[in-house]
């Protein structure tokens, strides 16, 4: 016997392609869009360079001066972007990342310049790890026995987000994946004062091979790997666990990190939490879409879009992308 087939009248009476038929009936139908609005554009700044360097394995970043820094905040401002993520290159590490809360140090430095270059136009943010500034390039301090030593980290980071928020960060991105720190960065800033201070807990970030062109970015000395503080990239509730943790100790926004290969955990947090969900882009995504339109084997500006769509719809309100400008560019003209 043949299957029936769902006829009555005429065929078929279920037609998903009516909402596909022309351009205006699509926008009408889609349910997610990537606004200027929703992107954050990281950027890297040098200590000691005059002029930008490119940054091989990420054609088209660059390490900035504080100058050209200065002017990438104003063009991501003017394109309507929401934020500018700093990342500090220092000039000497030493090992308990002396640069990072020195007042002078690289990052304190240009985050007062492009404060007051952008005042409320950006949400100034900066990156709040010792990885950039140890000469180990570990994310924390070490023990006796080279082991990242938690606790002694938190008194690291708890003085270098006051030195952040002195110097007019406006939202301090912990990426160190050392537990506590969401709690002990918001109490002293609290204590200080610095009650408006927005933090945001890399709440599941994954030790992934998709940072690789990143360690370049930053000139990182890391040997061996972060799978100590890290999640293992084969743990999904684990980094729901985060996400909640995170949250509940007081951070305003939480992360999943890297963004196309965790989509299934970005939408597991999302779905777990109240509190804003945003979404990194790491290196390796750039890359990999750069490379494959370097050799025209993709079609660039789609590709980009659609990977910021993909990780909007999995549930990032908002999206940290080394595109940020561009892309904000691309929509406003559409
Ligand atoms: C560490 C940090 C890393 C990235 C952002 N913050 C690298 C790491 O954990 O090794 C990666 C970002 C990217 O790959 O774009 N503070």
């Amino acid at each position: 016997m043949s299957a029936r087939l769902p006829v009555s009248g005429s065929f078929p009476t279920v037609r998903p392609r009516r909402l596909r038929q022309s351009p205006a009936v699509r926008d009408l139908a889609r349910e997610t869009d990537v606004l200027p609005r929703h992107l954050v554009l990281p950027a890297f700044v040098r200590e000691g360079l005059s002029a930008p360097a490119p940054i091989g394995s990420m054609p088209g970043v660059v390490q900035h001066s504080v100058d050209s820094l200065r002017r990438a905040a104003v063009e991501a401002a003017e394109a309507g972007i929401s934020g500018i993520m700093l990342f500090g290159v220092p000039a000497v590490r030493d090992a308990v990342g002396s640069g990072a809360d020195d007042p002078e140090g690289i990052l304190n430095v240009a985050t007062a310049a492009v404060a007051a270059e952008v005042g409320d136009a950006l949400v100034v943010q900066t990156d709040l790890c010792l990885d950039e500034f140890t000469d180990h390039g570990h994310c924390g301090v070490l023990d006796a026995n080279g082991a990242v030593d938690n606790d002694a980290t938190l008194e690291r980071y708890v003085s270098m987000g006051l030195a952040q928020a002195r110097a007019g960060s406006g939202l301090l991105g912990l990426s160190g994946m050392m537990d506590g720190q969401v709690g002990a960065v918001r109490e002293a800033l609290d204590a200080e004062g610095f009650t408006d201070t927005l933090i945001l807990g890399y709440a599941a970030k994954y030790a992934s091979a998709f940072y690789g062109p990143f360690r370049e970015a930053v000139d990182s000395q890391l040997h061996g790997d972060r799978r100590t503080y890290q999640l293992d990239p084969g743990n999904r509730r684990e980094g729901v666990r985060e996400a909640l943790i995170d949250e509940a100790e007081g951070a305003d926004v939480v992360m999943v990190k890297p963004a196309m290969a965790f989509l299934d955990v970005l939408r597991e947090v999302r779905d777990a939490v109240t509190v804003p969900v945003w979404a990194y882009q790491v290196s390796g995504e750039y890359a990999m879409i750069e490379a494959a339109a370097a050799n025209g084997w993709i079609d660039r500006r789609a590709a980009v879009l659609e990977s910021l769509l993909s990780i909007r719809r999995a549930g990032a309100d908002v999206v940290l992308t080394y595109w940020a400008t561009e892309a904000a560019g691309w929509i406003r003209a559409q």
